[in-house]
């Protein structure tokens, strides 16, 4: 199949009859780029899970652009969980809600939820416009890859396997979006954290728990709140370790094993310290290293490398969402600087 690369400002009307036609169309949002089919259509979707090579069992999440569109796509929804939609969309969170009438059970695999965002992107939410349905888009990389955030990631995962990819430069987060389920009233569970932080939940008045999955690898027959919590996500190639401690230590312990295999994913403050390391962003700045560690994981698998050393970002803010998706990529190797 040959993939058509749009500029943004001439993709919306083609991408949305592509979308409306049942193809399959990837889009900049503010988090990363989407994998985008028409939620009402099973044979579009289906050819989401193909793709790919997506686990049938793992639900997508549906993406709107208005309120009126949140009618087709959830039911019976809290007033409680439309305050929620109403404080932070179009924005980095998704909702879990009762799956409506007119989404067919692929989207959710079989779920009687389904998940629902309202993207914080003017060529997401146009483009959504366009369509005229809401859209299901997981991340638009192969199963198994990091989620793509700039044009170059989505051309080396999907090239040949869409009908379209929008550029629309690098997502300003990063990361995946804050999942989100509802506990009754005000409460909430955070399933996958993301761009909207604990503390943005709570100070508008909404009492949020964190998911074990969060920082601690899911135990065999743990029941699962996300079914995306059971599947393998992205590790390098090569075998990642997290150093904590004060950052000086790690350096020195970091020192100590260097090679010419071994690479490092430093913080900016300390690049220097080491031949052969690639930026993990500010040590002082969460949504930097939000920026960046995508790209940096994505790069690893491209040079000469057997080992990884990563250091361990400070959690505050998007920086629990930057500690999530790296324990993952490291399956949870983690040694403190003494013991390294
Ligand atoms: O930022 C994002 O959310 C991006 C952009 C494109 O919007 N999308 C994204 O989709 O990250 P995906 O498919 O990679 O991740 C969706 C996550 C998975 O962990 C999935 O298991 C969970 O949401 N999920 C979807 N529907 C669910 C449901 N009904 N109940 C529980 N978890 C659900
Ligand atoms: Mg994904």
């Amino acid at each position: 199949m040959k993939t058509r690369i749009y500029q943004a400002d001439e993709a919306i009307q083609p991408c949305g009859a592509l979308l409306r036609a049942g193809e399959l169309v990837c889009f900049p949002t503010e988090t990363v780029y989407g994998l985008g089919a028409n939620a009402l259509d099973p044979a579009a979707v289906a050819k989401i899970f193909r793709v790919k090579n997506r686990p049938a069992d793992n639900p997508l999440i549906a993406h709107i652009c208005d309120p009126q569109m949140l009618e087709q796509t959830a039911d019976s929804i809290s007033p409680e969980m439309r305050k929620l939609a109403e404080k932070f969309w179009p924005g980095p969170l998704t909702i879990i809600l009762p799956r409506g009438k007119k989404i067919p059970a692929i989207v959710s695999a079989g779920l009687s939820t389904v998940a629902v965002r309202c993207p914080e992107h003017p060529v997401a939410l146009a483009l959504i416009r366009a369509a005229g349905v809401p859209v299901v888009a997981p991340s638009a990389n192969l199963s198994g890859r990091p989620s793509p955030t700039c044009l170059e990631h989505c051309l080396n995962d999907l090239t040949g396997k869409v009908a379209a990819i929008i550029d629309g430069g690098p997502c300003a987060i990063g990361l995946e979006s804050t999942v989100v389920a509802p506990l009754g009233g005000k409460k909430v569970r955070i399933l996958r954290p993301g761009g909207i932080t604990p503390s943005m939940l709570e100070e508008a008045g909404f009492e949020a728990e964190l998911d074990p999955a969060i920082l601690k690898p899911v135990e065999k027959g743990q029941v699962v709140s996300s079914p995306g919590m059971l599947h393998r996500h992205y590790a390098p190639m090569a075998p990642m370790t997290i150093v904590t401690g004060d950052p000086e230590a790690v350096c020195a312990a970091i020192q100590k094993k260097l090679g010419p295999e071994v690479w490092v994913l430093a913080f900016d403050e300390y690049l220097d310290r080491f031949p052969q390391a690639v930026s993990f962003g500010s040590e002082k700045d969460p949504l930097s290293q939000s920026n960046a560690l995508f790209s940096a994981l994505r790069r690893f698998d491209t040079l000469p490398c057997k080992q990884i050393y990563a250091m361990y970002p400070a959690g505050d803010g998007v920086g629990l969402a930057v500690r999530n998706r790296l324990l993952r990529a490291a399956s949870f190797q983690m040694i403190s600087a003494e013991r390294l």
